[in-house]
């Protein structure tokens, strides 16, 4: 496997993704050697901090830059407009200049709380993402989008503020609680639909290595992942195009979490089950084959991602598909797949979408959906 870093294009002038085991005892020499600065304010949360921050800040010191650190309670609930707010004050308090630069160290809460401080500090400051969960390594940290929740919903304020260059180290993974770890495959599985025949193929090899964590294989799936986002975006900074398909399983997905209740069912669980349900009503819509639709189920299952089985009320996954800020005008628009590394975007008319919801909410007497 190469350990060359991927490179992404967009209006900043474009950045690289260090992705490689051990990559993270090299921040300091490579964030000081994009910085003209001589302080960086690292912003982390408690259990990251605690597992990670010794290793960064000694890195980043061993590079002669000063540094000042602040952690957030970990959860999504620290991805706020007044953790936003303490956050500025702090870096203001701690002497953080024009020129000096911003370290997310965490999972994509962290990467979008401290990548929104980063675009905001002094009309913006360069922001390095350090990821340390799967989701964030293969997905959020890359692409430059950041935001704060609000009363209203997620991401409700934010900015496009492309990092300087992103640090994922495959190692740190190694520490993730379960539940985090199938939040990411889910994205894993995912980008190799997108991406090609080759990325499907090797993830269905290394599916049993990837359930017990193998680092070979954990390593060669950020990669793959990795390298499919760079590219994503790259081709479509603002989402007008093929940032689109990145959305693949999210519809249904974000519907079950939203009504499950969050956090009942895990972000992994609805995704997955968000793309068996795109695979099998592609079937309908644009003709794909029955057995791309059970690749797709086998690599998810394979992948320690199995049919949820949860019972949910049609009517109120429909209301919250449509509710999606992806929809136009009410009309549900999903991704499908036609085959590995081809999709399109349909506009789904309500009497489909009624009949495909229902027989997704309507478990099967062995458990398993139609
Ligand atoms: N900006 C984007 O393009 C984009 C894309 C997708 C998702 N997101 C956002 O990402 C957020 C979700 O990110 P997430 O899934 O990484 O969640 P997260 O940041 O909340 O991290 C999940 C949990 O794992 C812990 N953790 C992080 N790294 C760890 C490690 N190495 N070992 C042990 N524990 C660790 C954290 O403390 C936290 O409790 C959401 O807010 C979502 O909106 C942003």
């Amino acid at each position: 496997m190469t350990d060359t870093p991927l490179s992404v294009s967009a209006s900043s002038g474009g950045y690289l993704v260090h992705a490689r085991p051990g990559v993270l005892d090299e921040v300091g020499a490579i964030v000081g050697s994009l910085t003209v600065g001589g302080a960086v304010a690292v912003v982390s949360d408690l259990t990251v901090r605690d597992l990670y921050a010794e290793r960064v800040e000694g890195s980043l010191a061993g590079a002669n830059l000063r540094v000042a650190s602040l952690s957030v309670d970990p959860g999504e609930r620290s991805k706020s407009w007044e953790t936003a707010g303490r956050v500025l004050e702090w870096m203001s308090e701690a002497g953080i200049g024009r020129d000096d630069a911003v370290v997310a160290l965490g999972g994509g809460v962290v990467g979008d709380l401290a990548g929104f401080c980063a675009a905001t500090y002094m009309r913006g400051l360069m922001v390095a993402q350090v990821p340390t969960t799967l989701l964030a390594q293969v997905d959020s940290a890359i692409g430059g989008k950041t935001a704060v929740d609000l009363a209203g919903g997620k991401n409700l304020a934010g900015a496009f503020w492309p990092p300087a260059v992103v640090v994922a180290d495959p190692e740190c993974l190694a520490t993730l609680p379960d539940t985090e770890w199938r939040s990411g495959l889910a994205e894993v599985v995912k980008s190799a639909v997108l991406d090609s025949d080759e990325a499907v193929r090797m993830l269905e090899a290394d599916a049993p290595a990837l359930a017990e964590r193998r680092s070979d294989a954990v390593a060669r799936a950020v990669r793959m992942a990795a390298g499919h986002k760079a590219r994503v975006v790259s081709d479509d900074e603002r989402e007008g195009g093929s940032r689109e398909s990145l959305n693949y399983g999210h519809t249904l997905g974000h519907a079950i979490e939203r009504v499950a209740g969050y956090g009942t069912v895990s972000h992994g669980i609805a995704v997955a089950e968000g793309i068996r349900f795109a695979a099998s009503l592609a079937e309908r819509l644009i003709g794909s084959d029955r057995e791309w639709t059970a690749r797709q189920d086998a690599l998810l299952t394979a992948c320690g991602l199995p049919r949820s089985g949860c019972a949910l009320d049609p009517g109120r996954v429909i209301e919250a598909m449509r509710a999606d800020k992806k929809s136009r005008g009410g009309q549900v628009r999903l991704v499908l797949s036609s085959a590995p590394g081809m999709w399109e975007v349909r506009a789904v008319d309500d009497a489909t979408l009624a009949d495909a919801v229902d027989a997704w909410c309507r478990p099967q007497e062995d458990g398993r959906r139609s």
